[in-house]
């Protein structure tokens, strides 16, 4: 992400429907920034992969496309943010999904003296979710996250080999992913619009150039955390 400048220290929250492009930028993001980008989503897969306790109760739950109780992804994050490479700034992707883990997560950070900077939310048509969705692949040992359309893997047997479908990408689980985010995640828009800290994001579009309008929000972050007037030129919140 050339459009950002280098500069730790955001707490950032990446909001969007299902497959609208979360773990896409957030990597791109993180590494901009330099802080870790914590997916609730990822933390969960690996659970279920290392078969502990939590993975069993998560697999069901994923693969019908419901979300997994509160108290539980709460603590994975609580455990995940207590980590030193958090302590300076980190990327929220998946996490909060519902109200209480908002009000949660707001708890903790107080706690800890710190609070969410802004949230980001991707937006995209339901068409565009679908597609994106059902033709998603990643690399099972990189986390690498490809598109068969838009963003096709390289044409290596090795890799082909290691390429997985995710159980919950199926059209008819995606639709119930799509509607458990109306129901449970939209309502987060207005709690953070309430706080003044909310920023749509165009995600139609390729990669980079969703990237660059997550680059300019950031860059006026970044300004105002050196106390400096955010720039309001150039479609800031993603328009
Ligand atoms: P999670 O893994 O968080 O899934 P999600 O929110 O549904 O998001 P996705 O990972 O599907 O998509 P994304 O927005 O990251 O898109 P991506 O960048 O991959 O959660 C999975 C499950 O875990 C949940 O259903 C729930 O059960 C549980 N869970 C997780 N967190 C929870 C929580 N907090 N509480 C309770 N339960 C929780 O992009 C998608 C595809 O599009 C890719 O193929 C990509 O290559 C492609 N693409 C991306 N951007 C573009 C672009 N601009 N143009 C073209 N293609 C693009």
């Amino acid at each position: 992400m050339t459009a950002v400048s280098h500069k730790a220290g955001l707490r950032l929250v990446l909001l969007g429907a299902p497959a609208s492009g979360k773990g896409t930028q957030g990597q791109k993001l993180a590494q901009a920034l330099g802080v870790p980008k914590v997916s609730t989503g990822d933390m969960l897969r690996a659970a279920r992969d290392a078969g502990s306790e939590l993975g069993k109760i998560a697999d069901g739950i994923m693969s019908a496309g419901k979300l997994v109780p509160d108290d539980l992804v709460i603590r994975l994050v609580d455990e995940r943010l207590a980590q030193p490479d958090a302590a300076h700034g980190f990327i929220l992707d998946g996490f909060p999904r519902t109200l209480p883990q908002a009000n949660a997560l707001d708890e903790l950070l107080a706690q800890r003296a710190s609070r969410i900077d802004a949230a980001l939310c991707i937006d995209l048509p339901r068409e565009l979710l679908m597609e994106r969705a059902t033709l998603r692949r990643a690399d099972v040992r990189t986390g690498q996250i490809y598109h068969l359309k838009y963003n096709p893997p390289p044409d290596s047997a090795d890799l082909l080999q290691h390429l997985v479908h995710r159980d919950d990408d199926k059209e008819e689980t995606v639709r119930k992913r799509l509607d458990a985010y109306d129901t449970m995640t939209a309502p987060l828009l207005p709690y953070y619009q309430g706080k003044n800290i909310l920023h749509h994001i165009d995600g139609v579009g390729s990669p980079d150039e969703v990237c660059a309008r997550i680059g300019r929000v950031v860059r006026q972050l970044n300004s105002a955390a050196n106390g400096h007037a955010a720039a309001t030129e150039g479609g800031a919140d993603g328009g």
